[in-house]
């Protein structure tokens, strides 16, 4: 692992995705373990599959109590019917709620009150704020930049909300939905709520993210590139592969 040190935020540069899913999955073992109340911010998308085998792993191989541990989900999409399993609530059933063994009630989603109701978009934040605020955020990145549905253009401002999907994110998203077409609408964290959070954790994988990876890091800090958030917040860290990494400037 090389450690990229010249900018303000971190960027870890792993052999693999496995080992960068082992890298985070450790933070997120350490957060539990000095708060075993934490709030933990959950993105969906390939690149969290890892990050959430290696938790699994850890937590299997050394008996981590998440008991006390409530998991906020980044976003959702509208129009799913209920269980559909690219719903991200399923989604992270399977990745999360199943393997580490997790109380689904623990687990909240963008636009669902507790028990599953319709809930207005804006409810999520009073909620992640009575939970005490996230501790650590984890985060995929779009290949337009995007963070969770916060598409470009999108003020840093922004609190959770609902948003109509661009084209691309639309493609992007369709191998999920064969034979289908993918939602147009989701509620996504804003990107306030995002940047509220007290730690960021970005991962990117795979050479279709190092045009984003770069605007984000070291482009203009500023809504044509949601990500570049990362660049104001006070503590944020990158756990990247090789490919993603490839056009960081040293
Ligand atoms: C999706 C999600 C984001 C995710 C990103 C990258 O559209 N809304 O939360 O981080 O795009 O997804 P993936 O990891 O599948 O590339």
């Amino acid at each position: 692992m090389t450690t990229m040190t010249s900018r303000r935020l971190v960027v870890d540069v792993h052999a693999d995705a496995v080992a960068a899913g082992a890298a985070v999955a450790r933070r997120v073992v350490d957060l539990v373990r000095s708060r075993p109340r934490a709030v933990v911010g959950v993105a969906t998308g390939s690149t969290m599959e890892p990050v959430y085998a290696q938790l699994a792993r850890i937590v299997a191989r050394e008996g981590v109590d998440l008991r006390g541990v409530q998991w906020f989900a980044l976003d959702e999409y509208v129009g799913l019917p209920p269980g559909h399993p690219e719903s991200y609530r399923e989604v992270l059933a399977r990745q999360l709620v199943a393997p580490l063994g997790l109380d689904p009630s623990a687990v909240h989603v963008p636009g669902a009150g507790p028990r599953g109701e319709t809930e207005p978009p804006q409810e999520y934040d009073a909620r992640i704020a009575e939970a005490g605020g996230v501790d650590l955020q984890l985060l995929g990145i779009g290949r337009n930049g995007h963070l969770a549905f916060n598409e470009p253009g999108t003020p840093f401002d922004t609190p959770t909300h609902r948003v109509r999907l661009t084209a691309s994110t639309r493609e992007a998203n369709r191998r999920f939905f064969p034979g289908a077409e993918p939602p147009q609408e989701a509620i996504t964290q804003g990107l306030g709520t995002i940047g509220a959070a007290r730690e960021l954790e970005l991962v990117a994988l795979g050479p279709a993210k190092a045009a984003a990876l770069r605007d984000a890091l070291d482009g203009p800090v500023g809504p044509d590139c949601p990500a570049s958030l990362l660049q104001r917040h006070p503590c944020a860290r990158v756990s990247a592969d090789p490919a993603a990494a490839a056009l960081l400037a040293g």
